[in-house]
Formats: C-alpha cells, sequence, structure tokens
C-alpha cells in the first residue's frame, strides 16, 4: 500500500462499517482499513465470522477501535457510522454475468440499505455488492422509501475498473502505472465500462488492434479473473486495494481535503434524458459526499461508440433495480 494512499492528516476522524466482513474482499478490506488514519472506529458485520474477523484485525498497532458483530446485531453494528461500505453478497462462477447474481444479492443489498436508511441514516454508502449498476439503483430507491435519500451519499465503487485501466495501459506502453490514471465512465460491467484512454496523455497514442484489445481487457478483467480462480470466486484482493482506495478519497474529502476527483457511479443527471439516471463519471468529492459531478469531456470517436453502446445495457440494469424496489 503506497504511503500515498493514505492522508496523514486526522483532523475529525471517522466510524466506519465493512458489511460482509467476513468474505474474500471483507476481510482484505477491512485489514487496508485500520492502516487508514481517517478512521477512528471500525465496526466489522457479517452473517458468518465478523467477530473473528474484527479479533484478528483489532491487533494491527494503529490506533483505531474495531469492533466485530454477528448476524443479529447488524442495528448495532451501524450506529454512529459515517461510512458504510457493502461487499455482502455472492460472486461470480465461471459462465455467469454479474446480471446472474441479481436473484442473490438484490435482496441483501436492499436489507442491508433498509438497516442503514433506519439507523444512520445520513451515511455515505459504498456499494461493492454486484451487479454494482442494479444494487446501486436498490440502495437509492429504498432510500427514497425511507424517505432518507441524499444522492450526495450513495456510491457504486468502480475503483476495480480504474485501477485495472492504469495498470494495463501501463503495460502496453512500458510506462508507470501513477502516469497513467484513466478515467473510467459508464456502469460496471462489460459493454457499460468506458475506459477514456484519450484523456491521458500517455494513452492517446495507444491506437488500432492494441487499443481495441486493451478497452476488452478492462471491460472484461473481472472474467479474466473469475477464470483464474476456477469456481473459487471472483477479485476479492484487488477490490479490497480498490475499495480502500476509493475510501480514502471520500474520507480525505469528508474531512475537508479540497480538489479530491475520482470515478465513482452515483445518481447523475448527464445521461437522464436518455433514461439513464446513474452514471460513472469523473466525481469531484467534497465535506458532504458528491460535490460535482462532471461531464465526460471530449470523446474519441471510439469512445462515442463505446459510450453509446454502453447507455442501453446500463438502462436496463438501472430499470431492474429500480423495479425490484418498488
Ligand atoms: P464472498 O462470498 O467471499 O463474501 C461475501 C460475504 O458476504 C460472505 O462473508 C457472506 O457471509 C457475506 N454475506 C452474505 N449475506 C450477507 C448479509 N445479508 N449481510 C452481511 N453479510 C452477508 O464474496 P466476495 O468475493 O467478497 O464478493 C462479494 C461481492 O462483491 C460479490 O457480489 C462480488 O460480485 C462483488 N464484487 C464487486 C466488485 C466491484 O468492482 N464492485 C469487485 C469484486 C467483487
Ligand atoms: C470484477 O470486476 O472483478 C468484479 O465485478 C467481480 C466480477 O464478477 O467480475
Amino acid at each position: 500500500m503506497s504511503a500515498r494512499m493514505f492522508s496523514s492528516s486526522a483532523a475529525r476522524r471517522t466510524k466506519v462499517a465493512v458489511l460482509g466482513a467476513g468474505g474474500g474482499i471483507g476481510q482484505p478490506l477491512s485489514l487496508l482499513l485500520k492502516q487508514n488514519p481517517l478512521v477512528s472506529e471500525l465496526s466489522l458485520y457479517d452473517i458468518r465470522g465478523a467477530p473473528g474477523v474484527a479479533a484478528d484485525v483489532s491487533h494491527v498497532d494503529t490506533p483505531s477501535v474495531v469492533k466485530g458483530y454477528a448476524a443479529d446485531k447488524l442495528e448495532e453494528a451501524l450506529q454512529g457510522v459515517k461510512v458504510v461500505v457493502i461487499p455482502a453478497g455472492v460472486p461470480r462462477k465461471p459462465g455467469m454475468t454479474r446480471d446472474d447474481l441479481f436473484n442473490t444479492n438484490a435482496s441483501i443489498v436492499r436489507d442491508l440499505a433498509a438497516a442503514i436508511a433506519r439507523v444512520s441514516p445520513s451515511a455515505h454508502v459504498l456499494v461493492i455488492s454486484n451487479p454494482v449498476n442494479s444494487t446501486v439503483p436498490i440502495v437509492a430507491s429504498t432510500f427514497e422509501k425511507a424517505g432518507v435519500f441524499d444522492p450526495a451519499h450513495i456510491f457504486g465503487v468502480t475503483t476495480l475498473d480504474v485501477v485495472r485501466a492504469s495498470r494495463f495501459l501501463s503495460q502496453v506502453i512500458g510506462a508507470v502505472p501513477s502516469e497513467c490514471d484513466v478515467p473510467v465512465v459508464g456502469g460496471h460491467s462489460g459493454a457499460t465500462i468506458v475506459p477514456l484512454f484519450s484523456q491521458t496523455k500517455v494513452g492517446k497514442a495507444v491506437a488500432g488492434e492494441p487499443y481495441a484489445k486493451l478497452v476488452n481487457r478492462v471491460q472484461f478483467g473481472g472474467d479474466e479473473v473469475v477464470k483464474a480462480k476456477d469456481g473459487a470466486g471472483s477479485a476479492t484482493l484487488s477490490m479490497a486495494y480498490a475499495g480502500a482506495k476509493f475510501a480514502d478519497c471520500l474520507l480525505r474529502a469528508l474531512n475537508g481535503e479540497k480538489g479530491v476527483v475520482t470515478p465513482t457511479f452515483v445518481k447523475s443527471p448527464l445521461y437522464a434524458d436518455k433514461g439513464v439516471d446513474f452514471f460513472a463519471s469523473l466525481i469531484e468529492l467534497g465535506p458532504n459526499g458528491v460535490q460535482k459531478i462532471n461531464p465526460v469531456g471530449n470523446l474519441t470517436p471510439e469512445e462515442q461508440k463505446l459510450l453509446e453502446a454502453c447507455l442501453p445495457d446500463l438502462k436496463k440494469n438501472i430499470d431492474k433495480g429500480k423495479a425490484f424496489v418498488a
């Protein structure tokens, strides 16, 4: 973990909950959050194993307090939390799409969101559980139903797409990933993932077949891991890294740092006229969460085509999430 990733100013520290803390993502994510100086208390909840994970992580020599909560202690786990990260739910096996997880994960996410809306309605909610294109609208609609929806507080974590785009581009052009900061817009599955390589100095040069391969690898990077794990799940370690990275951006912004801008999937006006009212683009984060939603900027003709392919798929996924709650 790079030192750059975590701010050293810990003026107003924050209580953070992880729901699904016993899982493949939840465990390493909890470990990484334990290392973040902006976290004052970590509340670890799962239907299985959270007290054990909490006992283990609590021995790490940083000041934050760690508590674990068993299946029947969800409301206790959510008391006083300002940030809730949700990696609860089932992962894919080879041959499955993220949408195939909907039947299981939609109700898990809806029920967790309902509890957050009851206990900590002003919390910032970071949704990792797939299908993100649908689970984020599920959380938003659940909050809406409870009369506590604040669009500045609900985020789909798409940072793994950004991490992949940066790493894969760096490998193609022989640069270091820190020089390859690629905005990734749209959603989080297949054709809805739209990397904008033209918006990085070093990415502009990639064209033709190498460009097409690079786009495909970012859009289907998740499948690469699912296939390699061969039935044992999907990305967990890189996802924990990405989740911790996004949580750090939000924590820094909540604590007053200016100019924190990163892609994330939020309630967005950018393509609402096309019926797509959740969309990932570069978002400026501030003390209340979403501060400014940036448009996608100048696109190349190839990127314009990717965006056109993204929108109809994304609309279907969003509508499915909303219909589930309605
Ligand atoms: P996992 O099966 O290893 O862990 C999931 C955990 O959720 C388990 O510990 C399980 O007990 C827990 N859980 C199930 N129902 C729960 C409930 N009602 N309340 C609390 N906890 C509950 O799975 P994983 O590999 O950690 O993946 C979790 C989710 O994250 C999957 O849906 C996966 O597709 C998704 N994911 C998203 C991204 C992304 O980029 N957003 C990346 C990777 C994985
Ligand atoms: C990923 O992109 O790795 C995750 O969404 C998990 C998956 O199912 O691919």
